[in-house]
């Protein structure tokens, strides 16, 4: 038998306490779900298998999308048991369950464990035991199995089941663990339901006397189990804050770190964020970047020396390294901003590269647009890039100079080096070099003014 370990997510449950729609595996936290937290850290130390239930095509669906590389491997539990049952449905419906030396077993509903306490647990079990369960030990203990250690071994007693002595025991079962396969399959299938859940209960294969060891972890934080709205919005307080802790050690200065979210590892060294601040698991955001108050950024990438001024909102998009955006602008899917750019208050850019040293300062929308090099784009500029059917382009070449007030009724291009004077609604291709002006000419009627002037 190889050294193989497989990884069996419990994953069935309805999770009624959490009153969401979804599954409780489903569950969101931060900008993912909560199994993607256990499949992230289970997912390089062996094969996943997957216990779904309930609303299980969702699970499955999700899995799918979101880990198709590690391979879909489900086991469906029809009826939830207990915990002992789905594992006990895991080596029904696989018989590659006994080609594994080892078998973790962990819940889906524990988004804080690290791979580190899997690799600890595994580390652990190789010293020739034949199950280790991570325990940790709570002030106030109530709701978890309790563990009962005897001379050799230990016992778990589930809360429902306990006596008032093993009811003050403090440590705690995590409900993670780390079997010698062998000895798994040889105990799941002699479990009962005598107890006062009437479930088959997983912990009931760690006994006294026999070869199993409890292994205190001290951080409880790592096993926060999330059953309930409050529990998941702890549990993401707890996953920033050790996010937080791992930035701030690097060298990202947080002025307040209670009071910014940041869901990304990927800053570097020097930024600084002020308070206030989104920023998403999927962004990567580079070194001695400025983010002021109020930013919020998802999929997106920052690079080094970008400045975001205050409440600035920028969706897949790219800021190139030294550009400068905001206050007040809104980066939407597909904004490539270049090096060195500057976009000023109340700029809304959408799908559009702008190329390196543009600047767009003040009230604009810029959408379906390729702006070159060197181009300065006066205040109020609108790409008029929709027909109420279609999205059409405007291409700005290097150099041009575009007045203030200006549209462009797109498609549209205007040559490298061209100047649109202020006031103009371009609607035909301007060539390069050339000077545009699209606006009437202005009338002047000396005295006249009193024939206007409305008095009260
Ligand atoms: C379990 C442990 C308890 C431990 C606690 C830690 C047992 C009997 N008790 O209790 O000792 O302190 O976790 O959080 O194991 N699930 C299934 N199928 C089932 C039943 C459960 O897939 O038939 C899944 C659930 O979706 C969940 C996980 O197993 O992800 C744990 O089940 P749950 O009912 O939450 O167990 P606890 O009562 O918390
Ligand atoms: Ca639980």
């Amino acid at each position: 038998m190889s050294d193989k370990t497989s990884i069996v997510i419990l994953a069935a449950g309805k999770g009624t306490r959490l009153k969401m729609e979804v599954p409780k595996p489903l569950a969101p936290l931060e900008d993912r779900t909560l199994v993607d937290f256990v499949i992230d850290a289970a997912k390089d130390l062996g094969d996943i298998y997957l216990v779904t239930g309930h609303q299980k095509e969702l699970v499955e669906d999700h899995f799918q999308k979101n880990w198709s590389s590690l391979g879909a491997k489900f086991v469906n539990q029809k009826e939830q048991l207990g915990t002992g049952h789905a594992v006990r449905t895991y080596f029904e419906q696989n018989n590659s369950a006994n080609t594994y030396e080892y078998t973790i077993i962990a819940c889906a509903d524990t988004p804080l464990i690290t791979k580190e306490v899997l690799e600890s647990l595994t580390r652990e079990i190789k010293n020739g035991f034949d199950a280790v369960c991570a325990s940790f030990v709570l002030k106030k203990p109530q709701g978890y199995g309790r563990i009962v250690r005897g001379e050799k071994g230990f016992k778990i007693v589930e809360q429902k089941d306990a006596s008032i002595e093993e009811q003050s025991i403090c440590e705690v079962n995590s409900g993670l663990y780390i079997f010698k396969t062998s000895y798994l399959k040889e105990h799941i299938f002699d479990l009962d339901t005598n107890n006062n859940s009437g479930e088959f209960y997983l912990t009931d294969t760690c006994k006294i006397n026999k070869n199993v060891k409890a292994l205190t972890f001290e951080d409880q934080d790592l096993f926060l189990g999330v059953n309930d709205l409050y529990q998941l919005a702890v549990a993401g307080i707890r996953l920033r804050k050790r996010n937080m802790m791992e930035l701030l050690q690097k060298g990202v200065r947080v002025i307040d770190p209670s009071h910014t979210f940041i869901s990304t590892t990927k800053i570097g060294v020097g930024s600084l964020l002020y308070p206030n601040v989104y920023i998403d698991s999927q962004s990567i955001i580079g070194k001695n970047v400025t983010i002021e108050p109020g930013c919020f950024i998802k999929n997106s990438t920052i690079e080094d020396g970008v400045h975001l001024k205050a409440y600035t909102y920028i969706t897949d998009s790219i800021v190139r390294a030294s550009a400068k955006v905001g206050p007040m602008s809104q980066l939407r899917p597909g904004s490539d901003i270049g090096e060195g750019s500057k976009l000023g208050n109340f700029v809304e850019v959408k799908k559009s590269v702008i190329a390196k040293n543009s600047s767009i300062s003040h009230l604009s929308y810029v959408g379906d647009a390729e702006i070159g090099s060197n181009v300065n784009i006066g205040c109020g500029f609108i790409t008029c890039n929709y027909d109420g059917a279609n999205k059409h382009k405007t291409i700005i070449g290097d150099g041009a100079f575009i007045g203030s007030d200006c549209q462009m009724i797109a498609p549209i291009e205007i040559g490298e080096s061209a100047y649109v004077g202020s006031g103009s609604t371009i609607n035909q291709n301007v060539p390069s070099e050339a000077f545009a002006i699209a606006r009437q000419r202005q009338v002047t009627k000396e005295g006249m003014a009193k024939k206007f002037i409305k008095k009260k």
